[in-house]
C-alpha cells in the first residue's frame, strides 16, 4: 500500500490496528517499534498519520494553526447509515466545544471562563471531595474486598464533576451509561449492530444536556462552571454560542468525569502493583503529588488525542498534506527515552514527570488538570492512610475498546479488616 504522500507504507504500518489487543492493553508498548524505527507513519486501517515521538508531538500540540483540533471529537469510526438516522431522531447536534474549536474563537472563549479554575476556587472543592471519598471509604472498609471502580473510583469524580459544574446530581448510573456511549460513538470501533446501540445512548444523551440546561437557564441564581457559561452566554452570545452551551454541556461530563475515574484506576493499579512504592507513599505522604504526576506519564487515562493538518506540513521529516489527520499517541510520547530517562520504570522521584502530555500541551492544554490532580492526591491520601494493608488481586484487566481513554473496568483490590489503623465500627 502507499500513503497519500505517495510513500510506501511499512508493513508493520500496515499491520498498526489500534483496536487490535496489543494497543488496547499498553500503546506505549504496542508503538516501541514506531518510536524506535518509523515515528511517523500512516496507518491505512485508521486512515491516520501516527506520531509517536516527544518531540514531534509537542511540536503539533504547540501549532495549533496548522495543526487544527477541529477533528478531535470526531467519530473516529464513521456511523453507519442506521446510526445516524437514530441521532437524526433525537436532532442530535453536537459540534464545538473548547477542544476542537480553533483560533480565535477559542481562546476568546476559554479567557471567558477561566475564573473557576484558579487555585483558590479549585481548593474551595477540595472538602467536598475529601467528603466524598471518606463516605465512600466508610461503606467498604469493614468488608476486606472491593472493586474500586464499581465503589467510587467512577462515582466519585462524576459527583465532583457535575458539583463543578453546578448540574443536578441525579440520574448518575444513566450519565455512567451515557459517557460510555459516548467514548465508544468518538473513540471506538462499534460493530454495525452495536453502532444504533450506541446511536441510541448518544442521541439520549444529547436530548438529556438539552434538558439540563434548559432547568439551569431558568433557575440562573446557581453555581458552578455551567453557570459560569450560562451568564457569558447572556452578555456575549458570540463568543458562549447557544451550540457552544448545549455541546459543551455533553462533552464536559465526560471529559472531568472519565478522564480522572480512569486515571485514579491507572495510578492504584500501578502503585499497588509496587508493594515497596504503596509503602513509601503510606510512609510519607508528602510524596503523594509526585506520585501520582508520575501515574499521569506512566499510565495516563488520555492516550492519543487528534489533529489535523491545514496545510501540506513535514512532521519528524515526513510530509503530511493538506487534510492529513493525526492521530498523537501521547501515551507513546510519555515512554519516549529521548525525554524520559528509563522511561519504562515508574519512578516517584522523577524530575520532570510534569512534562507528560497526557493533559495535552500548549493553548489548548487540559483546564480541569488541577481539578483531576486534587481528586487523585485525596484518593490517594485517604486509602495509605486508612487502608495502607491494601493489595492488588490477581485479576486480567479489561478495557473499553477506543483509542484515546484508558483504564481497567474493574480493580479488585483485597485486605485484612482486622488490620485496619483505624475502625470505622471499633
Ligand atoms: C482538555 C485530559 C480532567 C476539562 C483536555 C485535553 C486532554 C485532557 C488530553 C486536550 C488537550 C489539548 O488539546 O492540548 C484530561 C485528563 C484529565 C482531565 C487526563 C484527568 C486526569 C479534566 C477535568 C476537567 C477538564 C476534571 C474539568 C472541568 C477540560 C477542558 C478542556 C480539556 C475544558 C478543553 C480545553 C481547551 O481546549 O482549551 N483534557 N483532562 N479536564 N479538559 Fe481535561
Amino acid at each position: 500500500p502507499t500513503a497519500p504522500n505517495g510513500c510506501p507504507v511499512s508493513p508493520r504500518a500496515a499491520a498498526f490496528d489500534p483496536f487490535d489487543r496489543p494497543y488496547q492493553l499498553d500503546p506505549a508498548e504496542a508503538l516501541r517499534w514506531s518510536r524506535e524505527q518509523e515515528p511517523v507513519f500512516y496507518s491505512p486501517k485508521l486512515g491516520y498519520w501516527v506520531v509517536s515521538r516527544y518531540d514531534d508531538i509537542k511540536a503539533i500540540f504547540r501549532d495549533n494553526l496548522t495543526f487544527s483540533p477541529s477533528i478531535a471529537l470526531e467519530k473516529i469510526t464513521p456511523a453507519s447509515r442506521e446510526a445516524q438516522t437514530v441521532l437524526q431522531r433525537y436532532d442530535y447536534g453536537m459540534n464545538r466545544t473548547l477542544v476542537n474549536e480553533d483560533e480565535p474563537a477559542h481562546m476568546a472563549r476559554r479567557r471567558e471562563l477561566l475564573e473557576a479554575f484558579t487555585p483558590e476556587a479549585l481548593e474551595a472543592h477540595a472538602p467536598m471531595v475529601r467528603r466524598l471519598v471518606r463516605e465512600k471509604l466508610d461503606a467498604i472498609v469493614d468488608r476486606g474486598r472491593a472493586d474500586l471502580v464499581a465503589e467510587m473510583f467512577w462515582e466519585v469524580p462524576l459527583t465532583v464533576a457535575l458539583h463543578f459544574l453546578g448540574v443536578p446530581e441525579e440520574d448518575m448510573d444513566q450519565l455512567r451509561r451515557f459517557s460510555v456511549a459516548h467514548t465508544l460513538n468518538t473513540w471506538g470501533r462499534p460493530s454495525p449492530e452495536q453502532q444504533v446501540e450506541v446511536a441510541e445512548g448518544v442521541g439520549r444523551f444529547w436530548q438529556y444536556s438539552g434538558q439540563v440546561l434548559k432547568k439551569m437557564q431558568d433557575q440562573p441564581s446557581g453555581h458552578g462552571w455551567m453557570y459560569d457559561m450560562i451568564e457569558k452566554n447572556r452578555q456575549k452570545p458570540e463568543v458562549v454560542t447557544d451550540n457552544y452551551l448545549h455541546s459543551m454541556m455533553m462533552a464536559i461530563i465526560v471529559a472531568a468525569h472519565e478522564t480522572t475515574a480512569l486515571a485514579t484506576a491507572n495510578a492504584f493499579r500501578q502503585l499497588l502493583s509496587r508493594p515497596a512504592v504503596w509503602a513509601e507513599l503510606c510512609a510519607s505522604p508528602a510524596l503523594i503529588p509526585a506520585a501520582a504526576e508520575e501515574c499521569l506519564r506512566h499510565s495516563g487515562s488520555v492516550v492519543a488525542w487528534r489533529r489535523i493538518a491545514t496545510r501540506d506540513v513535514e512532521v519528524g521529516g515526513v510530509s503530511i498534506p493538506e487534510g492529513g489527520k493525526i492521530l498523537m499517541v501521547t501515551a507513546s510520547a510519555n515512554h519516549d527515552p529521548a525525554h524520559f530517562e528509563n522511561p519504562d520504570e515508574l519512578d516517584i522521584y522523577r524530575d520532570n514527570a510534569v512534562d507528560h502530555l497526557t493533559f495535552g500541551y500548549g493553548s489548548h492544554q487540559c483546564m480541569g488538570k488541577n481539578l483531576g490532580r486534587m481528586e487523585m492526591r485525596i484518593f490517594l491520601e485517604e486509602f495509605t492512610r486508612r487502608l495502607p494493608h491494601l493489595e492488588l488481586e490477581e485479576q486480567e484487566f479489561t478495557f473499553l475498546p477506543n483509542t484515546s481513554f484508558r483504564g481497567p473496568e474493574a480493580l479488585w483490590v483485597r485486605w485484612d479488616p482486622a488490620q485496619n489503623p483505624e475502625r470505622r465500627e471499633p
